[in-house]
């Protein structure tokens, strides 16, 4: 059973298209030991709560700089024994400690085709608004592994979205989570849990 832990920091409709997938068998092999958000009012704690997983926020408010955050956050992932870490929309930098030793152990989940839309400054709306200002008739959504880089790592997975006219940012993101990401990412996670993707 693959171990895996889920970061996050807002909604969590992601989170929730993971757990729907464990419970209903189209993830196979894995099961979500806990759920961190860097934001105590996440919704996606909540979310955690009311399926019975650990849920827990570590805030970088409550530490006095960002090594001993960063520090923390390692401490408590290292103590869940984790085989595979998902960034749900994590909006947090991941710290380097941590990217070396979980290397090809973390995925992340972005909103367009990378490497369009993506990057520094590209995170939630923010993608949609981007590819609506350079009317690109399609965009989509990438899971990757993390690395070093923003939104760098090896790609394990794609998805395309059509982009229709009048769209506004907030009605692209809803289809792409809809179309996109609620599938890959949860195939993405399968995939890696049964060895039709090499974990790290
Ligand atoms: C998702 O659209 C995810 O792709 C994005 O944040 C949203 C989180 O929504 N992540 C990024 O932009 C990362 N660069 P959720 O909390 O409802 O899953």
């Amino acid at each position: 059973m693959l171990r895996v832990g889920v970061l996050v920091s807002g909604g969590g409709t992601n989170l929730q298209a993971i757990l729907d997938a464990i419970d209903c068998g189209k993830i196979r092999n894995a099961r979500v030991e806990v759920v961190i958000s860097n934001n105590a009012g996440a919704f996606a704690l909540e979310r955690a709560k009311n399926h019975g997983i650990e849920a827990k926020c570590i805030s970088p408010k409550d530490y006095e700089n960002r090594a001993l955050f960063n520090e923390a956050l390692l401490e408590a992932i290292d103590s869940y024994h984790l085989d595979l870490i998902v960034l749900a929309g994590f909006l947090v930098t991941i710290p380097a400690a941590m990217i070396q030793k979980y290397r090809n152990r973390i995925i992340n989940i972005h909103p367009s085709l990378i490497p369009s839309f993506c990057g520094v400054g590209y995170y939630g709306l923010k993608v949609h608004e981007g590819a609506l200002a350079r009317g690109v008739k399609v965009t989509g959504a990438t899971v990757h592994f993390v690395d070093e880089g923003v939104d760098s790592g090896p790609i394990l997975l794609q998805k395309a979205v059509e982009v229709e006219p009048g769209d506004t940012p907030k009605v692209l993101q809803q289809r792409v989570m809809e179309q996109a990401e609620w599938v890959i990412l949860p195939k993405a996670i399968d995939m890696l849990a049964n060895g039709e993707i090499a974990l790290g």
